[in-house]
């Protein structure tokens, strides 16, 4: 007789998270525990100030990061490049080749946090596209557009249409990942495709739509990028993530910025997940009856895509009564709130 699933006690491969900010210096030592206590690996992003361009400096930022672990950790940073229009096909060749970057993060220029350096002109880095496609380097992509007519809810799906599809054809061979989709139009584009590209998806953007930004007053620390949608894209997410497909997998997008920049007038965006993280996650399996695929999104798609083994160790999450968490972590620079999901927590990683 098939067993009843054990729905208190769920085992799986130790997760990876493809897409964290990590920051530098005082934030860096303060976040980096948070994210190597449950995670074996994470693509870490590139947005510093000034951003990490060439293979050197991602070299010295990844020694910055493991210099930063603590004790007896064990996490492996997975560095990417900043693609500017100025970047060195050969560069990245070299990086990559060295093992020292795993991906090339293409940031539209003014799309979100720090990304100035950003892409204008698709046409003057093809030649890097091109080398990418060769070596079989992935590019992450920030999909949304930056033309400021564009509705900020649109920008996504316009993305996708005038960005995204010529490239593809342009460079059909380039492995793309959609970084932290947002729409039912991402998750439709991608499901639709049938070959080298593949999309993340946050812990937060399972959780929250745009009420929760700016229902019943202004709620700064659920502003990210790209923003949460309507709750029907909030659903195809849901279902994406759980649907075990191998081309959704986990990218928390983990972004702290202390309070006080989030508080501002004009506040950043960004949300830190990487506290509870695995809690929301399991929370959002159970509750959609699919505890059973959540390592395939935190634990399996991801390293499938990326071409990397995935982790032999284990995490074992239990439920129980309800779990806290620190409303906030202090850094050297000030204190950085942790994501609020709403809801009472019973999954604990043990
Ligand atoms: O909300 C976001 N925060 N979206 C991004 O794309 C960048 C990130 C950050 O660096 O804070
Ligand atoms: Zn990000």
């Amino acid at each position: 007789m098939p067993q009843r699933p054990d729905t208190t006690r769920l085992t799986l491969r130790r997760p990876d998270d493809w897409h964290l900010h990590l920051r530098d210096g005082a934030v860096l030592r303060a976040v980096l525990p948070e994210t190597a206590r449950h995670f074996a690996r994470a693509i870490v992003m590139p947005n510093l100030v000034p951003p990490v361009v060439t293979g050197a400096e991602a070299a010295a930022y990844r020694d910055r990061i493991l210099a930063a672990l603590p004790e007896g950790a064990r996490f492996t940073p997975l560095m990417t490049l900043y693609l500017t229009e100025e970047t060195d096909p050969d560069d990245v060749a070299r990086a990559h080749a060295e093992g020292i970057a795993t991906a090339v993060k293409l940031y539209p220029a003014g799309a979100t946090t720090n990304s100035a350096s950003g892409v204008r002109d698709f046409d003057r880095v093809r030649p890097v596209l091109e080398r990418m496609a060769e070596i079989g380097m992935p590019l992450c992509v920030h999909g949304e557009v930056t033309d400021p007519s564009v509705d900020i809810f649109d920008r996504e799906a316009v993305f996708i249409d005038k960005v995204l599809k010529p490239l593809r054809k342009k460079v059909p061979d380039l492995r793309i990942v959609m970084e932290h989709v947002t729409t039912s139009d991402a998750v439709d584009y991608v499901r639709d495709t049938p070959r080298n590209l593949a999309a993340t998806i946050t812990t937060h953007h399972l959780v929250i739509n745009r009420n929760a930004i700016l229902a019943g007053g202004i709620r700064p620390h659920n502003y990210c990028l790209p923003v949460a949608k309507r709750e029907k894209h909030r659903v195809a997410l849901v279902q994406a993530a759980v649907s075990g497909d191998r081309r959704f997998f986990l990218g928390t997008d983990s972004a702290p910025h202390v309070d006080a920049r989030k508080l501002e007038p004009c506040g950043c965006a960004g949300i830190f997940t990487a506290t509870n993280t695995m809690s929301i996650l399991a929370e959002v399996f159970d509750a959609a009856g699919a505890l059973r695929q959540l390592e395939a999104f935190a634990s399996l798609n991801g390293p499938q895509y990326y071409r990397l083994p995935p982790n032999e160790e284990r995490i074992t999450l239990e439920k129980g009564g309800p779990v806290d968490h620190p409303a906030r972590i202090e850094s050297g620079d000030g204190p950085i709130t942790v994501f609020d999901p709403g809801f009472r927590l019973h999954w604990r990683v043990v």
